[in-house]
């Protein structure tokens, strides 16, 4: 499991220069560069090379680094892997990944590249069928997370769009357990309305009382509410630290379960205590 923190997921486009430079001031936890769907076909040959110069002569300090390239069985996949390999990713995020062999065709194609020994592999969860084959695409391998492209899979599913996403919720929660499941990390799809603030400050909470780790972001005015949400709040760490002492306590005690302002803490409430502080302290130091 990644233990970096995937609060806020940026997507770039490949193409936009000044997108790609502004990155480095920005709080994003992980950034996607994309060549798929954000990047125009007559842009797609110059993205390429661009984000590949990129890359590789831009600190983007501790940020996690996706490339979304284009499905291979596109005209620009090959290409893209091509060009992207030789700068060692550390991760591929692959659009469009319907089932395992998709997955496993990209690991073959890493595999045979020395440059390309240590990436990972990402996948965007998009369509009906990849919802229905999450469980077996998150044990493929160089896994290390989903991404829920959302848009698309609402297209797919001809369904309508709610604010409180009644309509994806099984397309949602099938993948995210199977991330659970598999021990990969699981994002979010984006909010489009960019500008909405009280809207995404909804759709990032659903998500995080879900259990996603975070959320895709298309503008930078998005990062604060993701980083904001995805982070324990004071209240949580607070109770945490209350858990572990209230239950420290009742150990002491010879006891084996605590009861704090009247709910019982037993050890396994304390193991999420303790992931509550360790996250709230790493997350402070990203900031530090
Ligand atoms: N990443 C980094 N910087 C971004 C950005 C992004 N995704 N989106 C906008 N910016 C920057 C702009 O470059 C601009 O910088 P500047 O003021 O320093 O020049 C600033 O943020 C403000 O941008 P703004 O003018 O408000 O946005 P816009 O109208 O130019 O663009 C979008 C709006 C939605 C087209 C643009 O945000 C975008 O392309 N987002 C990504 C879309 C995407 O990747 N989709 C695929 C996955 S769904
Ligand atoms: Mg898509």
């Amino acid at each position: 499991m990644d233990t970096r923190p995937f609060r806020s997921v940026l997507y770039i486009p490949g193409s936009k220069e000044r997108a790609l430079e502004k990155a480095t001031t920005l709080a994003a936890d992980a950034i996607i560069f994309d060549l798929e769907d954000a990047v125009a076909i007559d842009e797609k040959a110059r993205a390429r090379v661009l984000l590949a110069e990129t890359l590789q002569s831009t600190d983007y300090g501790k940020r996690a680094k996706l490339v979304r390239i284009n499905a291979l069985s596109t005209e620009w996949g090959a290409a893209d892997l091509d060009v992207i390999a030789s700068i060692k990713p550390e991760a591929i995020l692959l659009p469009k990944v319907d089932a395992p062999e998709h997955v496993e065709a990209l690991a073959k194609l890493l595999d045979a590249r020395p440059e390309t020994a240590e990436t990972r592999i990402w996948a965007m969860i998009e369509s009906p069928k990849a919802v229905l084959n999450a469980q077996t695409i998150a044990c493929a391998p160089r896994m290390a997370g989903f991404i829920m492209g959302t848009n698309d899979l609402a297209k797919d599913m001809g369904c309508r769009s709610r604010p409180d996403r009644q309509q994806l919720l099984t397309a949602l929660q099938l993948p995210l357990i199977a991330a659970k499941a598999a021990g990969i990390v699981a994002v979010d799809g984006v909010y489009n309305a960019f500008r909405d603030e009280r809207g995404l400050r909804t759709e990032c909470e659903q998500g995080r009382d879900m259990g996603f780790d975070g959320k895709t972001l298309i503008h930078p005015l998005q990062l604060r509410v993701a980083n904001e949400i995805f982070s324990p709040s004071e209240a949580e760490v607070t109770l945490a630290m209350r858990q572990i002492e209230a239950f420290d306590a009742a150990t002491a005690r010879g006891e084996g379960v605590a009861v704090l302002d009247g709910m019982i803490v037993e050890n396994l409430h304390i193991v999420t205590a303790k992931q509550t502080l360790a996250k709230a302290q790493a997350f402070a130091e990203l900031t530090e």
